[in-house]
């Protein structure tokens, strides 16, 4: 307990990859900026486990709630089992442990996929903030969801209205039905979930984003105009600061990593860097045909894969590959070997190709990663659709990858430095951000300010 803590941060992260980080990021930042928020953030006693020992400054510490999440729907085996868990459990222990702390909360800081604890918030008269770890798009689709059901566009069927223009939603530039965030294909579901989020949005005093403003401006001006909330742009966070460190250490302090030295070996711009997320989603006939494609195109690759798919990836590599069943993904983008990112397009895997300048091959797969893509390849115009249509029933064949992935690895040709050019580009706008008085470090000193002048005991 620290005494001159004037303010007093509950944050109730998601437990979830994609989700923690960014909490953890956000609690540093703002704990760095002063010593009087003092920050508890709450984690199940897994996640306690895997991050417990991760350094933090002194003002902020760690507080857990049971794992209320039963071992059949961990993550990944069933990801609805484990969302229901996390909606219908997790209350009453956050609640329990509420009542435990010596002092009071002034602020609560929550995910928005936590929506009960905006009920929590109300019940005891807290202040609510809200983070969002996705783009400043999914959450304007998710805000005007009004908007969609109005112009008979909800739900989304693809073989019916799947192209349908979307050019209605304040401050995004027009995108095809079949390209909005999956959700609004699934009737019930979507509706369940968005009355959940609508809870949340109606309670918090102010929503922190983790998008880069200078990328999603427009989405994130139009919100601004319109929400009864605050909002501030957190951008990659500490991330940026990695692609820094990045740069100056990639071949030395990184030398003794495996896949470093063989990137370290590699001619410039030549390595096509492959992460596809979790495999879960992927059918087993695609990703025969996705890597009898890659090995065809005879372009080097790093990819990273586990378990079965990494064995059988390792016998068909051969030398142009190598493959790695985790790695620094910061560091191999801003590696000068890699020329190229075939990515399922999660929005963290996004940031970082913008923040390393690397142009990207999409393969979105579900969720907000068909958005993503969409902005990718139409809004920023550094990368290339692989998989054309969300859903299509056709597959697409290794020939198709084959010519596809050798056209975007051939450096000398237009189009490939025209990716290249705009890679830059949007990686010179975001640094922007970075820059004295940009975005970045005025959003988080006025959100570090509103906590100290709005909530304090
Ligand atoms: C982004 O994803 C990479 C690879 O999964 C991970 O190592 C990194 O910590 C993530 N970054 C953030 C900010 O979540
Ligand atoms: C989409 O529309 C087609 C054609 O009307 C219909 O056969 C199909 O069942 C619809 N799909 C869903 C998921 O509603
Ligand atoms: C999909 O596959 C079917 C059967 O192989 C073929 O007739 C059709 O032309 C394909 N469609 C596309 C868009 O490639």
């Amino acid at each position: 307990m620290q005494p001159e803590s004037s303010c007093h941060v509950v944050a109730m992260p998601y437990p979830g990859h994609g989700h923690i980080n960014p909490m953890m990021n956000l609690c540093k930042l703002v704990a760095g900026k002063s010593n009087s928020i003092l920050i508890t953030i709450v984690l199940t006693e897994e996640w306690l486990g895997l991050i417990g020992s991760t350094t933090k400054p002194d003002n902020i510490r760690f507080a857990t709630i049971p794992n209320v999440i039963p071992s059949e729907h961990v993550r990944g085996s069933d990801p609805k089992g484990f969302v229901m868990a996390v909606w219908n459990k997790m209350e009453e222990p956050f609640e329990r442990l509420l009542d435990e702390l010596q002092l009071a909360p002034t602020l609560i800081i929550a995910d928005v996929s936590v929506p009960w604890a905006a009920d929590v918030a109300t019940r005891r008269n807290i202040p609510l903030a809200a983070l969002w770890p996705m783009s400043a798009l999914l959450f304007s689709v998710i805000y005007h969801f009004d908007l969609i059901v109005e112009h008979g566009h909800f739900p989304v069927n693809l073989s019916v209205n799947g192209d349908d223009i979307i050019d209605y939603i304040p401050g995004l530039s027009p995108i095809r039905a079949r390209d909005l965030p999956t959700i609004v294909r699934f009737k019930e579901e979507s509706e369940y979930y968005l009355k959940f989020l609508l809870r949340v949005f109606d309670k918090a005093k102010c929503v922190v984003f983790t998008s880069i403003y200078e990328i999603e401006s427009k989405a994130i001006e139009a919100m601004k105009a319109k929400a009864s909330f605050s909002i501030y742009t957190i951008g990659p966070a500490t991330t940026y600061f990695k692609v820094k460190d990045s740069h100056s250490s990639t071949i030395s302090s990184n030398g003794d990593l495996n896949y470093m030295t063989w990137l370290n070996l590699q001619p410039p711009n030549s390595v096509l860097y492959i992460s596809m997320g979790s495999y879960l989603s992927i059918s087993t006939s695609q990703m025969e045909e996705i890597e009898a494609g890659l090995r065809g195109s005879g372009v080097r690759f790093l990819w990273v894969a586990r378990g079965a798919t990494m064995l059988r990836l390792q016998e068909i590599c051969g030398e142009k590959g190598l493959v790695v069943p985790w790695c620094n993904q910061l560091s191999v983008l801003c590696h000068p070997s890699v020329g190229g990112f075939l990515s399922h397009c999660g929005w963290n895997s996004t940031k970082e190709a913008i923040l390393a300048g690397v142009p990207m091959l999409t393969f979105p797969i579900m969720n907000d990663q068909v958005p993503n893509a969409k902005m990718i390849v139409e809004d920023w115009k550094f990368g290339w659709r692989v998989k054309r249509e969300f859903e299509e029933e056709n597959l697409t064949t290794r020939e198709e990858i084959k010519q596809l992935v050798q056209r975007f690895m051939s450096l000398e040709s237009r189009e490939r430095k025209q990716l290249e050019e705009k890679a830059k580009e949007i990686q010179k706008v975001c640094e922007r951000e970075f820059a004295d008085g940009g975005s970045f470090q005025n959003n988080i000193d006025s959100f570090t300010k509103s906590i100290v002048q709005h909530y304090p005991h």
